[in-house]
C-alpha cells in the first residue's frame, strides 16, 4: 500500500457476520483504499463461533471485495490501527440507541491515539438486525435466508443442530 493510503477499520464480534455488517464493509471499501475488517478476540464474551471460525466466514462472505482484508486481534483497537496504519475506524448506527455507547468509545479511541470514528447509517432494511437476533431465529429453525450470507446459514444450522 502506498504510504498516503487511506486505510480503515471495522472492528467487531461479527459471531457470525450478517448483511448487516456487509453492507457497511462494502461502503467502507467505496471510501477508502483499504479496509481492514478486524475481529475481537473477546474473552469475556460467550462467542458460538471460535475467532478462527468467524475469521474464515468473512473471508468467505468479502472474497468479491478486492480492498477488504481481515484479521483478528487482542488488545486495544487502536494499536491495530497504529499496526495497520490505519487512521479511521468506520462504525454502522443502526439507530441512536447505538450511538450512545458507540460515541463513547470514538471519544475514548480519538484521546488515546488520534485514531478517529466515521459513522455510517446503517441501511433501513438492517437497522433492526444484529448477530445475536440471527443466532436466535436460527435457534428455533426461523428463516434467517434475509439476514446472512448461504454459508452463515449453513453454518449456524450445523452448530445449532437444526435442519
Ligand atoms: O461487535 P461488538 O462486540 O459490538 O464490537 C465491540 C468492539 C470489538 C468494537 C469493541 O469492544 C472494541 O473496540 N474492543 C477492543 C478493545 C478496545 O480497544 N477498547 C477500548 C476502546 S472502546
Amino acid at each position: 500500500m502506498k504510504p498516503e493510503a487511506r486505510i480503515a477499520v471495522c472492528p467487531g464480534s461479527f459471531d457470525p457476520v450478517t448483511y448487516g455488517h456487509l453492507d457497511i464493509f462494502g461502503r467502507a471499501a467505496q471510501l477508502y483504499d483499504e479496509v481492514w475488517v478486524a475481529v475481537f478476540h473477546n474473552a469475556s464474551k460467550n462467542a458460538l463461533f471460535s475467532v478462527e471460525e468467524r475469521v474464515e466466514l468473512l473471508r468467505e462472505t468479502t472474497a468479491d471485495i478486492p480492498n477488504v482484508r481481515i484479521a483478528s486481534f487482542r488488545g486495544l483497537v487502536v494499536d491495530f490501527c497504529q499496526k495497520h496504519g490505519a487512521g479511521v475506524l468506520v462504525k454502522g448506527v443502526r439507530a441512536v440507541s447505538d450511538f450512545d455507547y458507540e460515541l463513547q468509545m470514538a471519544q475514548m479511541n480519538y484521546g488515546l491515539r488520534g485514531i478517529e470514528t466515521v459513522f455510517i447509517p446503517t441501511n433501513p432494511l438492517y437497522s433492526f438486525l444484529s448477530s445475536s437476533m440471527v443466532k436466535d431465529v436460527a435457534k428455533w429453525g426461523g428463516d434467517i435466508s434475509p439476514y446472512a450470507p448461504e454459508i452463515v446459514q449453513s453454518r449456524l444450522i450445523e452448530r445449532l443442530g437444526q435442519d
